[in-house]
């Protein structure tokens, strides 16, 4: 009984406690507000990516540039599968679409909008100009955009831009890009329709995918 009456009257304290919500006024804090300024000079924790990005611990692994701060034609990490892998589920997530999944420039909004809707076609990654280019340019174009391509920032991370450019490397050798060599990774064959289909279907474009 004693034990019960102990027990309860715990959890009835504990349950009641006076919390906070998100943007709540509150009656306790001299600012009035619930929420809790950041203290200065901390830095977000919850991951350790986060905290890398947060501290901008490694420069080329976040601007693609070099000491000399020329584009770097290496890569801030190894260059493992897993990455390779990474790369492209987000290159035929975030730039398929345009670029096409082989990188020749004939993705469906792309082909979608060759009736005059405006986008430019983009240049084959295997085009010599972009074959020859570093892989800290890749990084760049990612990051900050490029002419009618705008800026994917803010929707993909740093490392998985790598990851992105780790794979069109391997997309340029396996598309004849780089004389022989190969891709570790293949690339995704269209297995959708629509990738294959209408460039087959309307006959205008000698660069679709081969499969
Ligand atoms: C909405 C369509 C679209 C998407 C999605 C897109 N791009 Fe582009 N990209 C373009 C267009 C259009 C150009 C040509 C821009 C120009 O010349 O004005 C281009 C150009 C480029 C170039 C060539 C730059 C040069 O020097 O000529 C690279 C490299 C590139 N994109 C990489 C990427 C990567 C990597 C992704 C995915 C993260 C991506 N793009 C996503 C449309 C897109």
């Amino acid at each position: 009984m004693t034990v019960t009456l102990i027990a309860s009257g715990c959890r009835s304290e504990l349950f009641d406690q006076e919390y906070g919500e998100p943007l709540e006024q509150s009656n306790f804090y001299a600012d009035k507000r619930m929420s809790r300024p950041l203290v200065e000079g901390t830095v977000p924790t919850n991951n350790w990516e986060d905290h890398r990005d947060h501290l901008r611990e490694n420069d080329l692994m976040y601007t693609g540039l070099n000491e000399s701060g020329k584009h770097a034609d290496i890569f801030p990490m190894e260059v493992t599968e897993q990455v390779m892998l990474r790369g492209r589920e987000r290159y035929n997530i975030f730039c398929s679409p345009c670029h096409g999944l082989t990188g020749q420039g004939d993705g469906m909004i792309i082909q979608r909008s060759k009736g005059g809707r405006g986008l430019k076609t983009p240049p084959s990654f295997t085009d010599a100009r972009l074959v020859s280019s570093p892989a800290g340019y890749f990084f760049d174009v990612i990051t900050n955009g490029f002419g009618q391509m705008y800026s994917y920032a803010s929707r993909v991370k740093p490392a998985d831009r790598w990851a992105i450019v780790a794979y069109i490397r391997a997309l340029q050798k396996s598309q004849g890009g780089m004389g022989a060599g190969g891709a570790t990774v293949a690339p995704t064959t269209a297995t959708a329709t629509e990738e294959a289909t209408p460039a087959e279907g309307t006959g205008n474009d000698t660069t679709s995918n081969t499969n």
